[in-house]
């Protein structure tokens, strides 16, 4: 009994000194302060740390005010408020936070991140919270219409994410086999590309292809195709069950409450 309350002391303090230097800025922040191999070993941290890629809106953006924004900010805030946890922010790029919650630098992945099989080797997801879907984006009198019309173009992603497993030959699940694939670490820059004639056309995720459009109306369009269907779902470290089952049992009550709902109101369908 002894021995083991001289070991909880022990990881108390060794998750205070690793999470309490870590900062919430609206700057970028890839050091591996934060989640300790103690936080992921206990499954709830007093602190969650949350991997993202503020650079997705409306799941998540720095705002005016230079705070973390979006849906899942806001969700994942409203989790920890029910869990009794503290939460706070690790922005990186989005290619990094599979690595970053392999090295137990953060405890959830909070990204808009799709489930796919090849993530399921490295990290456990929620049950997913979101129906999304990848989009094309061309300009406004192009005759693209599908997936396979983007045969033998020069393709804008962002980096690591499903639009860019989407359109790169040899991927599982590719839908575009001759694609020439330009990779950006933003999403918006991709889109910033196709304004200036760089690529054809953007494959991205629906919502936030929507907010980088409509600031470009008369030059952008967005084409659908049902076939890149997907869902979202917070990741967390492989095995951190106690951590999933809570996020899980938590967004059913924010759900059940109507939290969820007003969230989704809020951010997406504004
Ligand atoms: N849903 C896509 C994926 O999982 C893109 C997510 C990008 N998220 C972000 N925060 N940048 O690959």
């Amino acid at each position: 009994m002894k021995k083991l309350s001289g070991l909880i002391a022990a990881l108390l303090v060794l998750t205070l000194a690793f999470t309490g230097c870590s900062s919430n800025t609206g700057s970028e922040d890839t050091s591996s302060e934060g989640a300790t191999t103690a936080a992921a070993e206990s499954g709830i941290p007093d602190k969650l740390i949350v991997g993202t890629n503020a650079e997705f809106p409306p799941f998540e953006f720095v705002n005016d005010d230079g705070e973390y924004d979006g849906f899942d900010i806001a969700l994942m805030q409203a989790v920890c408020d029910k869990i009794g946890c503290e939460m706070e922010v690790s922005n990186m790029e989005f290619k990094s936070l599979l690595g970053a919650m392999q090295l137990n630098s953060i405890d959830v992945i909070a990204a808009a991140m799709t489930v796919t099989e090849d993530r399921k080797q490295s990290v456990d997801f929620s049950e997913s919270y979101y129906e999304a879907k990848q989009v094309i984006i061309v300009d406004k009198d192009s005759d693209i219409a599908s997936f396979s019309d983007l045969d033998g173009l020069k393709i804008g992603v962002q980096e690591g994410t499903t639009g860019d497993l989407f359109v790169t030959p040899g991927e599982d699940g590719a839908l575009v086999q001759n694609a020439e694939v330009k990779r950006f670490k933003k999403g918006v820059d991709a889109v910033m590309d196709l304004k200036n004639g760089g690529v054809d056309a953007v494959v991205i995720d629906k919502n936030p292809a929507t907010e980088f459009v409509s600031s470009n109306e008369d030059t952008l369009k967005i084409v659908e195709d049902d076939a890149a269907k997907e869902e979202y779902a917070y990741a967390v470290a492989k095995g951190n069950t106690e951590l999933a089952d809570a996020i899980n049992q938590a967004v059913e009550e924010l759900k059940a409450d109507g939290t969820y709902d007003a969230l989704v109101k809020e951010y997406i369908n504004e």
